[in-house]
């Protein structure tokens, strides 16, 4: 792989970041870019100066979306260091969502790396405030011109960065959602799995209808026969019952959620029952009927852990330990905050310290 080419802007102004920095609306200087074509393969990697991008209205990925991202987080930790959380895992995903749309697959090491000096370069942008940090969002599309129905033949790779607070409004408070029995986000040996925007546009009315009715997310059922929970607009889903931690099983209508498998590595290490399943939206109502849900929790980059505090199926509407976070979101989020900000020591190998040396991968 080539060497990265560096055209970096002198910073002429102090960066100040708002005291509420929400989600997805601050962008840092610079990004790094990234061309594939058949003769070449990926090549021409660039960190450069933030801007538009100039495209011919033809591109592929805008007609047929073409197009695959990941989001994970870099951290400033109390001891002033730079990490990013379990970079490997977000870059090979990123590669089986290629596979899954003919997009050519990107070199993880090399990916790594690459972010390492970007994420550098920016680190001034990186919030000091626990709850904050700074959201990386690397995205692929198809980007010749064509309007025929085809993988396309060239792509563009580019890492954007936005220093990021919490991602719902509620902060770490508990959210309310709604069961969608009208739309259906994805169905198996379709694209569920795979992170691409058409997963979240089939996802768009839903979510606004839901907004409409005060909920802040939709919890989706099975595309098939409606009655499987899969996973909340943007989190997997946890229901801690009295006996066991059901996580629905990944079908390949599931996105595999990398704070998913976090949860699930630390529930084992702390013996607890979790079990990777089929449930029902019935088995839901039926325990919550007999008293046996503890607590109902999201895990994702950007949400981190997210209790659920109200959950409504068509006229039911339960309320889930008071509508007060549950025991085991807490524990979860203070035990994967603590790691992300150098509180706890990181036994897992799970943070990328970005001042260590060159990385080595699998
Ligand atoms: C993430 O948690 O990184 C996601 O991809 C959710 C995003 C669509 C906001």
């Amino acid at each position: 792989m080539e060497q990265i080419e560096y055209r970096i802007k002198e910073r002429t102004r102090k960066i100040q970041l708002p005291t509420n920095l929400g989600f997805g609306n601050i962008f840092t200087d610079h990004v790094l870019e990234m061309d594939y074509s058949k003769e070449k393969g990926w090549n021409n990697p660039v960190i450069k100066p933030l801007e538009n991008i100039a495209m011919h209205p033809a591109t592929m990925f805008i007609h047929y979306g073409q197009a695959i991202f990941e989001g994970l987080k870099a951290y400033k930790t109390v001891n002033g260091d730079v990490v990013i959380f379990r970079p490997e895992d977000h870059f090979k995903r990123l590669n089986i969502s290629a596979k899954r749309i003919c997009i050519p697959e990107i070199d993880v090491k090399f990916m790594i790396n690459a972010l390492k000096e970007l994420v550098n370069i920016e680190r001034d942008w990186i919030p000091e405030t626990q709850g904050e940090s700074l959201y990386i969002r690397p995205f692929i599309y198809g980007s010749d011109p064509f309007l025929g129905v085809n993988p396309a033949s060239s792509y563009k790779l580019i890492i954007l960065l936005s220093p990021v607070g919490a991602y719902y409004p509620e902060g770490f408070r508990p959210i309310k959602i709604l069961v969608q029995d009208e739309y259906v986000r994805s169905v198996r040996k379709g694209l569920g799995e795979c992170k691409t925007p058409a997963n979240y546009a089939a996802s768009l009315l839903a979510g606004h209808e839901a907004m409409q009715k005060g909920f802040t997310q939709v919890l989706w059922l099975d595309g098939v026969t409606q009655r499987y929970i899969e996973e909340v607009g943007t989190m997997n889903i946890f229901i801690n019952l009295k006996d066991e931690i059901v996580a629905p099983k990944l079908n390949g209508s599931i996105l595999p959620g990398i704070t998913r498998k976090t949860v699930i590595q630390l529930l084992k290490e702390w013996n607890m029952n979790i079990v990777e399943r089929d449930i029902t939206i019935n088995e839901v109502m039926e325990k919550y009927d007999s008293g046996d849900i503890l607590g109902i929790f999201g895990s994702g980059t950007a949400a981190v852990i997210s209790s659920i505090g109200w959950l409504t199926y068509k006229d039911k509407n339960m309320v889930i330990n008071k509508g007060e976070p549950g025991k085991l979101a807490i524990k979860l989020f203070d035990k994967i905050t603590s790691i992300q900000y150098g509180i706890q020591a990181d036994d897992h190998d799970w943070i990328l310290n970005i001042d260590n040396k060159e990385v080595e991968v699998n």
